[in-house]
């Protein structure tokens, strides 16, 4: 199972993917988390892309690109992966090409969660995260048990640094930018299916279960 879950900034792709990883079982690769996650540890690969993620902006092709190639490589994705936020730029997908076809692999679908630009600045603001467990919430759609704490850990629940509002919009606005050309180039492949992201997050996952069911038959 190797599939690309596309979708602008809050389309809901990290709350899928934790979902899908839990049932199937494929590596959750999302390019974001492992930006993160360098950034965390201080690595050279966190202070390249801390400037960028904290603008707004995409990180370099060329540093993204690299980091995928590293970890499609590796041995858990020898039967199937789920990349989450990666490509997201054209020459990142003619990469992707590639990256795969030296490894003998190939895709199955591009799932592009489809949501309507007015609901994702909500989604983004009203976004928490564990800093431990990396659970993802929503202070009003997918609340945690207790508020402000963690269901899976028990810590406190905190906000992505780019989920203040001005970075919001200019994550939304370089997004868009990129997203045609990108779903063009998977239509024309015909790899791409579109989810309807503007449900219950419940709803959305019965959805791509649906289309997944195909992929086993
Ligand atoms: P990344 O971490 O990937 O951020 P993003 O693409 O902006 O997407 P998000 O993680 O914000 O949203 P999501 O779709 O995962 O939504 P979520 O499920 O959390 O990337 C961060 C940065 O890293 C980029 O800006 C860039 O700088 C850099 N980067 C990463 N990849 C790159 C690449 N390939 N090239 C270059 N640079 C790259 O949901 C959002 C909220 O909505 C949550 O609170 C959730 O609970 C809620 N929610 C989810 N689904 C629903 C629903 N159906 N109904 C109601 N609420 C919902
Ligand atoms: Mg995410």
């Amino acid at each position: 199972m190797n599939l690309i879950l596309m979708g602008l900034p809050g389309a809901g792709k990290g709350t899928q993917a934790e979902r899908i990883t839990k049932k199937h079982d494929v590596p959750h690769i999302s390019t974001g988390d492992m930006f993160r996650a360098a950034i965390k540890e201080g690595t050279e690969l966190g202070t390249k892309a801390k400037s960028f993620m904290d603008a707004g902006e995409l990180v370099p092709d060329e540093v993204t690109i690299g980091i995928v190639r590293e970890r499609l490589a590796k041995d858990d994705c020898s039967n199937g992966f789920l990349l989450d936020g990666f490509p997201r730029t054209v020459a990142q997908a003619d990469a992707l090409e590639d990256i795969l076809s030296s490894l003998g692999k190939r895709l199955d679908y591009v799932l592009n969660i489809d949501v309507s630009k007015d609901q994702l600045e909500e989604r983004l603001t009203g976004r928490r995260v564990s800093p431990t467990s990396g659970k993802t919430y929503h202070v009003i759609y997918n609340p945690p048990k207790q508020e402000g704490i963690c269901d899976v850990d028990g810590s406190e629940l905190v906000q992505r640094d780019d989920d203040k509002p001005e970075t919001v919009r200019k994550r939304l606005e370089v997004n868009m930018e990129q997203q045609q050309p990108l779903i063009d180039f998977y239509e024309e492949k015909g790899y791409l299916r579109n989810i309807n992201g503007d449900q219950d997050i419940d709803v959305v996952f019965e959805d791509i279960e649906e289309l997944l069911k195909g992929l086993h038959a």
